[in-house]
């Protein structure tokens, strides 16, 4: 965990240096006061000063090669769009604005081509061997200090060698304020970025940003494969307790956990659950995100999961010659259907679940009963009738009664 300590200190840096900056520079500002023609030079030699300490800044960022994959996000840093001969106020000096993008509107429009670098840079620095990531998407509600981003992390650390896919896991903030704590926090961050959509506050369930924000993420997952990556895409209230990959079914381009398991992974009547799936990169995984992703305006007002419970029997996906699995829930279980016997569990998903305090709730009884379960000698583990404690305040009782029911309630927040 060497690397993410040393991250935030190197935040700290970057943040030291821009406050240093400030203070200089309000100091030089009080030079207003001078006669006029004292002004002039001051401002000419306080000019130079501001370029020079933009130039150092810069370098210091640059210096750290994660952060400048991160340039296009706009830090609440005050952007000046002054020219220098609006200088003799006390607004910012133009120094920021000769490098950053003036506009901070421009960040939230930046080219495709520029998103598309800073991804292929996170990706190529977080992927496996075999161009497989892990990732998950993370919104401010998620990314509060003690909320569901600091329990998933946790479950990597006590998990039985689960500690080692932090190093392939990319966190995709929705958000300004979901990035800077996974800053804070992680050392492979990227921010997604919707436009018109503003994803940091409460998104609820079934509303258009919810939807839109659900549906960029299956384009967003398009254009992982695109690049040739694999991916295991899991939902940060899904725990990880055991490798996954051992679980994994051969020859398949497309896994996915369920809410509900039949008991033949190639049936496709089992009830997918969208928080968690592993995608090999290739045609057929490719044209099928596409396809999915297309089906957003044949069933318009319907989520991703909903629509691929749709077309999961369409014959395009036989056409195009797609393997789909689904996954055993004995190894992926959840909430809806829990992994009762603790030594077969790989992840368990807090689904089924309705309002982030009763997820957080359950989710940190579930990483307390792992833990017990852990500190079993080998031979009571293996003879252990341990089992999970939940659900609790995660009821489907709750959930029936609030007419509400999906289990994929992400955003759902009973506020
Ligand atoms: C995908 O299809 C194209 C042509 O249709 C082919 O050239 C390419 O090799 C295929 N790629 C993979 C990964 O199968
Ligand atoms: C969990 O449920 C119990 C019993 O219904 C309730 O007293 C408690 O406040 C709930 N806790 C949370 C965090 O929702």
């Amino acid at each position: 965990m060497k690397k993410s300590i040393s991250r935030p200190v190197t935040f700290q840096r970057r943040r030291s240096t821009a406050a240093l900056t400030r203070s200089a520079v309000l100091k030089l500002c009080a030079g207003n006061m001078l006669p006029d023609s004292g002004a002039f030079v001051f401002r000419a030699l306080a000019f130079l000063f501001f370029i020079s300490a933009g130039v150092f800044f810069w370098f210091v960022l640059f210096r750290s090669a994660h952060y400048s994959l991160y340039l296009p996000f706009p830090f609440p840093l005050p952007v000046p769009r002054a020219a220098p001969s609006s200088f003799n106020n006390n607004n910012w000096p133009a120094t920021f604005g000769l490098i950053l993008p003036s506009d901070p509107s421009e960040v939230g429009n930046s080219p495709p081509e520029n998103e598309e670098l800073r991804l292929e840079r996170v990706l190529k620095d977080a992927a496996m061997e075999d161009h497989t990531v892990i990732l998950t998407t993370l919104n401010e509600a998620w990314a509060a200090p003690d909320s569901v981003i600091d329990l998933f992390l946790e479950s990597f650390r006590i998990g039985d060698h689960t500690r080692r896919y932090l190093n392939h896991l990319v966190i995709i903030a929705l958000d300004q304020k979901a990035f800077a704590r996974c800053l804070i926090l992680h050392n492979h961050c990227f921010t997604l970025v919707t436009e018109g959509v503003d994803f940091s506050g409460e998104a609820y369930f079934m509303t258009s940003d919810y939807l839109k924000m659900m549906w960029r993420r299956i384009d967003f997952l398009r254009s992982v494969l695109e690049m040739g990556y694999n991916f295991i895409f899991s939902d940060a209230d899904i725990m990880w307790f055991r490798d996954p990959f051992p679980h994994f079914l051969p020859n398949a381009d497309f896994q996915i956990a369920c809410d509900h398991f039949l008991g033949d992974p190639y049936n496709v009547n089992n009830r997918p659950n969208g928080g968690f799936n592993y995608v090999r990169s290739n045609n057929r995984s490719i044209e099928f995100y596409k396809f999915w992703y297309s089906s957003r305006e044949t069933y318009p007002g319907l989520h991703d999961q909903d629509v691929l419970n749709i077309i999961k029997f369409d014959p395009f996906i036989m056409n195009i010659g797609l393997e789909m699995r689904f996954l055993d829930t004995a190894h992926f279980g959840g909430l809806c259907e829990p992994s009762k016997d603790l030594n077969l569990v790989s992840t368990m998903h807090a689904n089924c679940c309705f309002g982030l305090e009763s997820k957080l709730h359950d989710l940190r009884i579930m990483l307390q009963d792992w833990k017990e379960y852990m500190s079993l000698p080998p031979s009571l583990k293996r003879s252990s009738e341990a089992t999970w404690r939940v659900p609790q305040n995660c009821s489907l009782d709750a959930l029936q009664s609030i007419q509400l029911y999906d289990s994929k309630d992400k955003y759902l927040q009973t506020g």
